[in-house]
């Protein structure tokens, strides 16, 4: 390093503090984007199926591309019974549909016979609806189908969403949410969430801040952001089912045990209070670079320094 650089007692701190915003930025950018979510390009029209008399069969514009199976998770095989009539609306609208409910026991046989790599991460999840969220980006993964929350009831058949290759429902007011969400098996999307699970397994002290990033929609919506940025391809896009508009939705949500309803909203909190962070962050920087100016005269400058302290001392 040149010595008349370092002779400039700015020079090092202004560096330094210019790092740790860069990477700062580099780490939050995909939650800062996520503050500015546009109405997204890739929105899901909402479409009634049409049903031929003759076949008995529900037909839709675009060929089926998701095979019909419908997954849902509980802890076993009880269901409670506030949720039996929702979960019974969408059974009932498709007696044609493979149906998997997934519980506890299920979930981790599952990942231990079919990705044993993810089995470790799986078990050391401190809260059983991290279990839940993984198992069901698994299962999308390697069968495809519909995943629906057990507290989202049916209301029309869901035919027109087996003709997007994959798909999630948006998240009021940002972001996606992953209490229903369709995929082709492998698809690419569902891929790197599933791979990407083992990167965000960090526990942030406070559950609901660990449940959020690491499994759920906050997590998925990051993934869906830097999925937006490498997808390429049409039939590698993620399709967003838009909020529903009255007399023309797909799903009746019951707004039950829903554990992650409030992400969004504590997202938008984030947001409304931009201004504050930003200034605080500002402050914070400020007395760094004060702090580092006055120690990096101190080393540069200590002829200054002890010259002052003789004149003082006079
Ligand atoms: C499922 O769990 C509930 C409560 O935790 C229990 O009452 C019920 O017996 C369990 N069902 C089965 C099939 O084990």
């Amino acid at each position: 390093m040149a010595v008349h650089t370092l002779r400039k007692p700015w020079a090092v701190p202004l560096v330094v503090l210019g790092l740790i915003v860069f990477i700062g930025i580099v780490i939050t950018f995909d939650y800062i984007v996520l503050l500015f979510d546009p109405a997204t390009d890739n929105a899901i029209d909402f479409e009634v199926p049409s049903f031929d008399k003759a076949t008995g069969k529900y037909s839709t514009s675009n060929p089926q591309l998701i095979p019909k199976i419908l997954h849902q998770t509980w802890k076993n095989e009880t269901v409670p019974e506030q949720w039996k009539t929702a979960q019974a609306s969408c059974l009932d609208l498709h007696p044609d549909f493979e149906y998997k409910l997934w519980t506890d026991a299920s979930s981790r046989d599952f990942i231990e016979q079919e990705y044993p790599w993810f089995l470790e991460t799986f078990d050391s999840y401190p809260f059983p609806i991290m279990r839940a969220d993984a198992i069901r980006y698994f299962v999308l993964n390697h069968f495809g189908g519909i995943y629906i929350d057990l507290d989202e009831g049916c209301v029309s058949r869901l035919d027109p969403l087996l003709t997007y290759p994959a798909w999630v429902r948006k998240a009021d007011p940002t972001g996606i949410s992953n209490s229903v969400m369709g995929s082709t098996p492998h698809h690419p999307f569902f891929m790197r969430v599933m791979l990407e699970l083992k990167n965000y397994d960090f526990q942030w002290g406070v559950p609901y801040i660990t449940v959020m990033y690491a499994t759920g929609p906050l997590f998925l919506s990051v993934i869906w952001k830097q999925f937006k940025r490498w997808a390429v391809t049409d039939s590698e896009q993620l399709w967003i089912l838009m909020p529903a508009e009255p007399g023309a939705s797909y799903f009746n949500d019951l707004h039950g045990s829903s554990w992650h309803e409030d992400d969004a909203k504590w997202i938008k909190y984030l947001g409304l209070h931009w201004l504050f962070f930003t200034i605080i962050g500002f402050m914070i920087a400020a007395v760094f670079g004060f702090t580092s100016y006055l120690v990096m005269r101190r080393i540069y400058y200590p002829r200054v320094a002890m010259k002052y302290k003789y004149l003082g001392q006079e």
